[in-house]
Formats: C-alpha cells, sequence, structure tokens
C-alpha cells in the first residue's frame, strides 16, 4: 500500500516524465512513431473546455461509479492481444485517464499513466443503457479525434482510445494515443477513437415476437348499460325497447425498460384480436410509436328488446357482454436509421395488452309493480 502511495507522489514529482505529466517543454513529436518512453508534452493536459461534455454527453451513454460489480450494458472491447474482454472505464484520481476494468484481475481500472500501468479503485464504468446509443470505433491519429468522441471527464481533455493492444486514453494535449502493453505505457500515432453517434435517427420498432405460452388472460362479465320499461295501463302490451352502446377494442404496447419511455418511432406489429373461440393475431399493421403505443376501434352496439309486460308493471332492461383482455410479452428489434446506410440496431422486450367486450346481448333483468298507480280494478 505505502509502496503504491509512494509510486504516485514520484508521478506526480515528476511531472514532465510521463503521459500523465502537466508540464515540460513544448516539443513536437516525431511524425508517424511510437515509443516506449512516453512524448514530453507540449502543454498542460489539463484544459478547461468552454462547454461541459456532460451535457453533450446523450443519456442512454453513461459514466456510471463502479460499485464492485459490472454494471448492465457496460461498453466492451475484445482485447486480441490479452485475449480478453476488457471493459471501458475511467477515473480522476490523476487527473483524467481512461483504461480498461477487466473482472477476472479485480476491481481496478488500469490505465497508461507515467510510463507504466497503474490502477485505481476509484473509478466510473462507461454504460450504454440498453445498448441504445450506436457506438463506433473510428481510425484517427496525433491527438485528433472526431466529433462525438467519448471525453473520460467533463473539462479534461483525454478520450476513450483503442489499438490492437487494447483500451487506453487519447490525449489531445499530448497528441497521442497512451496504451499499456505488457506493463508498460507506450504512446501511438495513430489508434481508434471510440465515438457516440448522433443526430436524428428514424426509430422503428420491428420483429415483435409474442411469446403466447406466456399470455395472462381475463375476463370478466360487465353491464353496458341499463334501462327501464313501464306499463302504466291496466293491459298486458308488447314493448320494444332499443339499447345502444359503444365499446371499445384497445391495443396497447409498452416496454419493459423505462429509459426508453422517450423514444418515438413506428411500431410495426400485428394486432391480437378475438376471434370468437380464441386470441388471433392480424396482419402487422404501423402504429405511431410515443415511448408506448396504443390504437382502439369503437365499436356499436344496437340491441332491440321485445318484451310482454304486465300491467302495472316496470321491468329493468340491461345490455350485458363479456370484457376480454389479454397481456402477452414480446420481444422485438429497435431500430435507429440515422440515414447513413448503418442503422443501430437493438435487442428489446415488451407486453402487448389487448381488451374487447364481446357477447353482447340484451335482456329483461327483472320486473316489479309500480306502487304509486292505482290498480285498475279499483
Ligand atoms: C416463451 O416463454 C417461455 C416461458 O418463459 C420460454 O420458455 C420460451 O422460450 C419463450 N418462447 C419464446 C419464443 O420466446
Ligand atoms: C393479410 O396479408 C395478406 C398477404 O399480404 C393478405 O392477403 C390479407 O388480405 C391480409 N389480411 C388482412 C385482414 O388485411
Amino acid at each position: 500500500m505505502v509502496t503504491r502511495e509512494l509510486l504516485f507522489i514520484a508521478a506526480l514529482l515528476f511531472l514532465s516524465r510521463g503521459s500523465g505529466g502537466a508540464d515540460g517543454a513544448a516539443e513536437t513529436p516525431a511524425v508517424g512513431v511510437m515509443g516506449r518512453r512516453s512524448l514530453q508534452p507540449p502543454a498542460a493536459s489539463r484544459s478547461f473546455s468552454r462547454r461541459k461534455r456532460d451535457e453533450e454527453t446523450p443519456s442512454y451513454l453513461k459514466w456510471v461509479t463502479f460499485e464492485g460489480k459490472l454494471p448492465d450494458d457496460a461498453v466492451s472491447n475484445w482485447n486480441n492481444y490479452a485475449k480478453r474482454m476488457e471493459y471501458v472505464c475511467s477515473t480522476s484520481v490523476l487527473g483524467c485517464d481512461t483504461g480498461a476494468y477487466v473482472p477476472d484481475r479485480g476491481p481496478f481500472c488500469f490505465f497508461p499513466y507515467g510510463e507504466q500501468e497503474e490502477s485505481t479503485r476509484n473509478f466510473k464504468v462507461l454504460v450504454n443503457v440498453g445498448n441504445f446509443e450506436a457506438l463506433d470505433w473510428v481510425d484517427d491519429s496525433f491527438g485528433s479525434v472526431p466529433e462525438n468522441a467519448v471525453a473520460g471527464c467533463p473539462f479534461f481533455d483525454t478520450f476513450v482510445g483503442r489499438n490492437r493492444y487494447g483500451l487506453g486514453k487519447i490525449s489531445k494535449e499530448q497528441r497521442a494515443a497512451f496504451v499499456v502493453v505488457d506493463g508498460e505505457e507506450v504512446w501511438y500515432k495513430w489508434y481508434q477513437v471510440l465515438v457516440v453517434k448522433k443526430g436524428l435517427a428514424d426509430v422503428t420498432i420491428s420483429h415483435v415476437r409474442y411469446n403466447m405460452s406466456r399470455a395472462v388472460e381475463g375476463r370478466e362479465d360487465v353491464t353496458l348499460m341499463k334501462t327501464t320499461v313501464r306499463n302504466e295501463g291496466c293491459q298486458r302490451v308488447w314493448k320494444a325497447v332499443t339499447l345502444e352502446e359503444v365499446t371499445e377494442t384497445e391495443h396497447n404496447w409498452g416496454i419493459d425498460r423505462r429509459v426508453f419511455a422517450t423514444v418515438h418511432g413506428v411500431l410495426q406489429a400485428a394486432l391480437l384480436t378475438f376471434s370468437g373461440t380464441g386470441w388471433d393475431v392480424t396482419n402487422v399493421t404501423n402504429i405511431p410509436w410515443v415511448g408506448g403505443a396504443s390504437t382502439s376501434k369503437y365499436v356499436v352496439h344496437i340491441r332491440v328488446v321485445e318484451e310482454e309486460l304486465q300491467p302495472w308493471t316496470t321491468c329493468t332492461v340491461a345490455l350485458e357482454g363479456r370484457r376480454l383482455d389479454i397481456r402477452v410479452p414480446f420481444t422485438a428489434q429497435l431500430t435507429r436509421d440515422f440515414g447513413d446506410g448503418q442503422p443501430h440496431r437493438v435487442a428489446m422486450t415488451g407486453w402487448a395488452r389487448s381488451q374487447v367486450v364481446v357477447g353482447v346481448r340484451a335482456g329483461i333483468k327483472e320486473c316489479r309493480p309500480i306502487d304509486d298507480v292505482p290498480p285498475c280494478w279499483v
């Protein structure tokens, strides 16, 4: 422990040496080379940008404080040199550095610093919630980064980079990428930068597959409307009553991950409809999606009841039916199309719910004498 702290202090004292240095003479590095020795940094590595990068970072891509285990949807990189999966981490213990979290190597973020590999328990992991963001590794060189490169921390010009030796950091000031190779920090003039695609994208939710084996069905008898019919005469009479009511056949879709609540687009899905004996799926139709989707249809029910009423009698007539509903989980594919021929596809899960009223019929419910009408024979 003491040794490690001493090492850190040493690294801080000799600021002009490693990549983490914040001092030193300006010196244009040789072109097209890499080296075991770090570059002399041409300027202070700390730069307070005019804009906060936090504000530029889309909400689905975020740095999450490491709390003992790999968070869901952590951004990974297959390191083919070390033959292991690495996850992008960043730390501000020595300014701003990015590197690799490797679960098998313990709860540390390993990063290149001061000519060697450093590590810390105090770090963040890059998470792409629901894999919603379209990420890409883009070639660049000499400390440049493309627009929308992923920065390691707010206020620093340190970006997430990699090369064939694994994850590292790109320093704009030092005009190079730094990667740990066999325990040593090495700088490179050519590298790849992690970039998040931004801009308007058309969202389509398609390939909806309902899992009918997990369907949950419900049914309930309902009274749609009631009315009364009276015979105030002294004779039996035939009366015809027309009952009319509107019901709604409803279809709703929702998504399991609440984080997608702000997504707008189009859902391409079949409707679940009741065929008379069971639930069926229709052809696929397009439905607007605004965090969820819903469509409904009004159905008008008209029934005529004819009944012979006794004298001085009032009867209740009701329109009744059965409300059926079904709830089914589904899997689907969410596609974000930026119009650049490289749509970004994400698997998603949700549920669909349909509700319909069937078996609508009208009938006499109950009859009773009209008290306040004197009997005809009085
Ligand atoms: C449907 O759900 C069941 C039960 O959870 C599961 O075993 C099955 O693999 C699912 N089928 C599909 C096609 O997803
Ligand atoms: C469903 O699609 C098929 C083939 O495209 C078509 O023949 C059929 O008429 C459609 N059914 C309905 C109810 O639209």
